[in-house]
């Protein structure tokens, strides 16, 4: 019989190269290079040259990714129809899938999977989603889309777009910052999804597609979304605490952004996130989601503690705080997560159609056997 891991958990499925993660010592290594010190000192087209490459790259390679990049910012007018016609109230999450499926279906070369069209896909994926994105949050508040400028990084053209103004070097480091901490987290459950996708020899539009579908989870990506609706609904700091002993009072009850199945000790981007929204709530001058999120790491570390388990903030959690207070609405906070994971993403598919072998795991039979057919009539 097949031995039952469930939830793949402590299950390798291939080597990689792309990135590491120590989860007793609250390690993330990119192809070599530590979280933390690309957070502190890389730009996010930087972070996507290694994770799509050997190493960082010179600053000429450099110059002609971005330039590469910049070309491909604008998406299709179609695309722009497409979201129009979302109705009023669904989450972008939805129009990110629906506009990533879209562009599979404009391109004419979507099928192939040799590894020059795969990273042509690639390229125009992460140029393109924050400008979806972008695009959808003005259709949907009854403005115009804005047009991506080539001068702008990533980061800085997706908080342009969003508002039409250009932003300040300190927001634009900071949406530079969330890029690179969520660019990549190994065999995590979305990119788990693109590669298995990938695995059947699908196309790459498919894979993505499915991978947002997995982002989208509250177990996943979707726990941003899930801790800024907990930290509302509770409203001051004198709620946070009893909020947590209710959440945990109840059979299965998650705590929202805390957990995670690989990190035993804090996440090191929860970490950095800590200090990001610490800074801006300081700036800013209003800090209270960030000191409810303060006092609910306190309360979920004695109760988790008395319960002798480790559970500890996860990356979700202090991004929350930073997303709010760069003025994002909260249903947008995945789809940010997935502007930055795109990158990681295809790193894996760039590995997995590189060196394919079909994913298909077991399962356990435990039904009934042995029956017999009868008509209908007889049963
Ligand atoms: N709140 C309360 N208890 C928790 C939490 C939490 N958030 N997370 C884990 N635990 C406890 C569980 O009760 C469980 O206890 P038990 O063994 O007595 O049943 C133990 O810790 C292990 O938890 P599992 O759910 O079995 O761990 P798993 O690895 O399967 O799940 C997950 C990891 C899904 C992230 C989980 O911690 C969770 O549901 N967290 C809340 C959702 C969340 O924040 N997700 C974002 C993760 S980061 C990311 O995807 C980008």
């Amino acid at each position: 019989m097949a031995e039952i891991h469930r939830g793949l958990a402590d299950v390798a499925i291939d080597t990689s190269q792309v990135c590491n993660i120590d989860g007793e010592r609250g390690e993330l290594i990119y192809r070599g290079y530590d979280i933390r010190e690309l957070a502190d000192k890389a730009s996010y087209e930087e972070v996507v040259y290694l994770l799509w490459n050997d190493d960082l790259p010179t600053s000429t390679q450099l110059a002609s990714f971005r330039a590469d990049l910049a070309q491909i910012f604008a998406v299709p007018a179609s695309v722009h129809d497409a979201l129009s016609v979302v109705p009023q109230g669904v989450a972008p999450m939805h129009a990110l899938r629906t506009a990533v499926s879209m562009l599979g279906s404009l391109d004419l070369d979507a099928d192939g999977v040799d590894d020059a069209n795969v990273r042509r896909i690639g390229m125009r994926l992460v140029a393109q989603l924050p400008t979806v994105v972008a695009a959808f949050q003005r259709i949907r508040a009854g403005l115009e889309p804005i047009a991506p400028r080539a001068d702008l990084s990533v980061a800085g053209n997706f908080l342009y777009m969003l508002t039409g103004e250009e932003p300040t070097e300190a927001a634009t480091r900071v949406m530079d910052v969330a890029l690179v901490l969520h660019a990549e987290h190994g065999s995590n459950a979305s990119t788990f999804v693109a590669r298995s996708v990938a695995s059947t020899l699908s196309d790459v539009y498919s894979s993505i597609t499915a991978a947002i579908g997995s982002l989208k989870g509250p177990l996943h990506g979707g726990a941003n979304e899930a801790v800024m609706k907990a930290l509302e609904k509770i409203g001051d700091l004198a709620g946070v605490e009893q909020h947590v002993l209710d959440v945990l009072g109840k059979p299965g009850g998650r705590v929202m952004g805390f957990g995670h199945r690989v990190y035993r000790v804090l996440d090191p981007r929860a970490m950095v996130l800590r200090k990001v929204a610490e800074k801006l709530a300081a700036e800013s001058g209003d800090s209270l989601y960030f000191d409810m999120s303060l006092e609910m790491e306190r309360v979920m570390e004695r109760e988790m503690s008395a319960r002798g388990k480790q559970v500890r903030p996860n990356v979700d959690f202090f991004s929350a705080s930073v997303y709010r207070m760069l003025g994002f609405p909260t249903d947008m906070y995945t789809p940010v997560f997935a502007v930055a994971r795109i990158s990681g993403w295809m790193a894996h598919l760039y590995e997995q159609y590189a060196d394919n072998r079909l994913m298909r795991p077991r399962l356990v039979y435990q039904g009934p056997t042995g029956r017999k057919f009868r008509p209908v009539e007889d049963r």
